[in-house]
């Protein structure tokens, strides 16, 4: 089964408006297979009948849940691993001798999926300073990945890149499901944001750390500035924001300074 040409482009130009996320015609298999699991979730025929359900409600939850099953969540534990030790072995340092040892220090994870960015950098944490007193906030456009994060637990897949002696110290294995152990869990809380949405954006503020990872990409031109004008005004001075490697401010640094720590780019406000 096919979508029409003119439907594909009504539908993602919907999907855009609402998300950001940019599906070009080389996606077009994969986006009508979404369209077509949803009609039949919901009992649609046509493509057409789909389309008009979700241009009369525009802000529905057919078009939340749409736009679910078309995002891509693909994360591990310790992803990017390097940028995570410098992060926890230079600046946090320097953040920490900045900050009251009273005054929690605010790390973002923005477009968190599941929950494996935020975990890996709270185990981290753990592991260099044990005591200290830090928040992590973990956000996505995805209902879905984000309840797997609020349970912490995952599968073998998830921990490829995370050495065994860290597993057994963090997860208890209950026949190859691994349960994350409170004492992570709770420095880690999660909320549903919308990286377009700049009403939600503005509401998230005073942040020393931000990491937005491997989702740029799926940003035109336009979002990715308003996007990054967002974490600039969520940062407090001094803050850092960290991007995955193939992604970069490239020459629109806009205020940020641009730091190479350990052949790490990060940006500063
Ligand atoms: C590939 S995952 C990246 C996960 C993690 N940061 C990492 O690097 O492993 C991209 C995430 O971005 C989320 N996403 C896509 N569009 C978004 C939007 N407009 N607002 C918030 N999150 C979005 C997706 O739901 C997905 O979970």
């Amino acid at each position: 089964m096919v979508i029409s040409q003119s439907a594909f482009l009504d539908l993602s130009k919907i999907v855009y408006e609402y998300s950001g996320n940019h599906f070009e015609e080389n996606k077009k298999y994969f986006f009508e297979k979404q369209v077509f699991s949803r009609m039949k979730e919901i009992g649609v025929n046509t493509a057409q009948e789909y389309l008009s359900l979700l241009i009369k409600n525009p802000k529905g939850e057919e078009l939340k849940k749409f736009v679910e099953e078309l995002t891509t969540n693909e994360t591990y534990f310790f992803r990017e691993k390097k940028q995570l030790d410098c992060f926890v072995q230079e600046i946090l340092h320097t953040i920490k001798e900045l900050k009251s040892p009273t005054v929690p220090i605010n790390i973002w994870s923005a477009a968190s999926s599941s929950g494996e960015e935020p975990y890996s950098l709270a185990i981290l944490i753990n592991e260099k300073f044990p005591n200290l007193n830090y928040k992590i906030l973990g956000t996505d456009i995805n209902r879905r990945v984000l309840s797997m994060g609020e349970k912490g637990v995952y599968s073998k897949r998830s921990l490829k890149d995370v050495p065994e002696h860290i597993i057994s110290k963090y997860f208890e294995n209950k026949n190859n499901e691994f349960f994350l152990k409170e004492s992570i869990k709770r420095h880690v809380k999660f909320q549903q944001l919308n990286l377009i949405d700049n009403f939600a954006m503005s509401s998230i503020k005073y942040h020393d750390v931000i990491f937005c990872r491997n989702v740029l990409i799926y940003f035109d031109e336009k979002h990715r500035k308003k996007i990054i004008e967002s974490f600039y005004r969520s940062l407090n001075k001094g803050g850092y924001l960290f991007l995955g490697h193939s992604e970069s401010l490239g020459r629109d640094l806009q205020n940020f300074k641009l730091l190479n720590q350990r052949n790490n780019i990060t940006y500063q406000k």
